[in-house]
């Protein structure tokens, strides 16, 4: 099992555990389950009926999806957490994608002033990107992350194995994340693609190598989220570089219901490769082609719809609004447009 260690700016520390093997989930929580905790998990529901037997906590079942991470539902969280007398000494879990993390993480930081929580991403994107770094938020009126806190879960049990109940084009969904990390980063770019292309183009995880493979770029994703937020936790400076092709994903996700998180991340960063003349463009895009991933905005959006959205992103400041260009793999820079 890889373990990498998230010690931030705020000394709060999360332990981050990557493996692949189901069966190492039990043994797992004998070490890191205190037996005389009290553990409450916000487990998705199509999760809890895929693993459910895998997790013997007291549970509260969440329906992951986007118009769910609102102030109701967490709300409602928050009067079971009371209903079931949870004290400020629980341990609460999230276990799901990143919607369920990102709501448990949020409840977690206010429910009595804040209570521990611990996170069991089972989504290729909340593994390599919503579980890590410690943000968590609600989306408002269809806007996105609109209230959130940054507050760091104990622990991450990443375990691969989770995967295996996606079909490939839902897994995929997760990739743009990836690639964002890989272009922001420089070093694995190339390799994860052709990798993720191959792997598209054939059996999932289907030789011990390409599961190594697998953990391979899903450890170096969550190593290279990781470095930015040991710099930078409260994201006022190079974490925000993390936001690669986010500033038009989440105008898309906004303007439309009809893609995911993930592959209106992918569209992002087509716009933000434009933006800065990056030369691996048709790369890229291919890429993204070959991964069954959208390239291009529905037809019924417009760009002007797209900027009317971008009025209400919540990085705007003194009427600008930030963006991330892609000038090349590993140069990534700021600049900001004047509303
Ligand atoms: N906090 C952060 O730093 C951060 C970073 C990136 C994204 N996010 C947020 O993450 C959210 C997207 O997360 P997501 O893509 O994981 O979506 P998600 O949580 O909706 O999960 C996607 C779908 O997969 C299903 N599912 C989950 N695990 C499964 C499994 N093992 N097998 C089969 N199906 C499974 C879920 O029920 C859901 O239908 C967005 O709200 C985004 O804003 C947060
Ligand atoms: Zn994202």
């Amino acid at each position: 099992m890889e373990k990498i260690k998230l010690q931030t700016g705020s000394n709060q520390n999360c332990d981050i555990f990557v493996t692949h093997n189901l069966s190492h989930t039990p043994t797992f929580f004998q070490e890191y389950i205190a037996p005389t905790r009290r553990y409450m998990a916000v487990i998705d529901e199509k999760v809890e009926q895929l693993y459910g037997d895998l997790f013997p906590f007291e549970k509260i079942i969440f329906h992951a999806d986007e118009t769910n991470k609102s102030w109701t539902i967490a709300g409602e969280i928050i009067q079971q957490l009371i209903e079931k007398q949870a004290d400020k000494d629980i341990f609460l879990l999230g276990i799901g994608g990143g919607i369920t993390t990102d709501i448990t993480g949020f409840v977690a930081s206010i429910y009595k002033r804040g209570v521990d929580f611990g996170f069991i991403p089972t989504t290729l994107l909340a593994m390599i990107d919503a579980a890590i770094g410690g943000k968590n938020g609600l989306n408002i009126l269809e806007f996105k992350n609109m209230v959130g806190t940054i507050r760091q879960p104990q622990w991450i049990y990443a375990n691969t194995s989770f995967l295996k109940t996606f079909s490939k084009d839902k897994l995929y969904q997760g990739i743009p994340e990836m690639l964002k990390v890989f272009l922001i980063d420089g070093n694995d770019y190339f390799a994860a693609a052709d990798f993720l292309v191959r792997q598209y183009n054939g059996e999932l995880f289907a030789t011990e190598e390409e599961v190594q493979q697998w953990i391979y770029f899903i450890t170096k994703a969550i190593e290279i989220k990781c470095g930015f937020v040991r710099q930078d936790e409260t994201d006022g400076g190079s974490r925000r570089l993390l936001n690669l092709g986010h500033t038009y994903a989440h105008a898309i996700e906004h303007c439309t219901q009809q893609y995911t998180h993930g592959e209106a991340v992918g569209i992002g960063l087509i716009f933000a490769a434009q933006q800065g003349d990056f030369p691996h463009l048709n790369h890229l895009i291919h890429t993204l082609q070959s991964c069954h991933l959208p390239c291009s905005l529905p037809t019924n959006l417009t760009i002007k719809d797209l900027h009317a959205a971008m009025l209400q992103d919540k990085k705007i400041k003194n009427q600008r609004l930030p963006f991330i260009i892609l000038k090349d793999v590993g140069n990534v820079t700021f600049a900001e447009k004047q509303l």
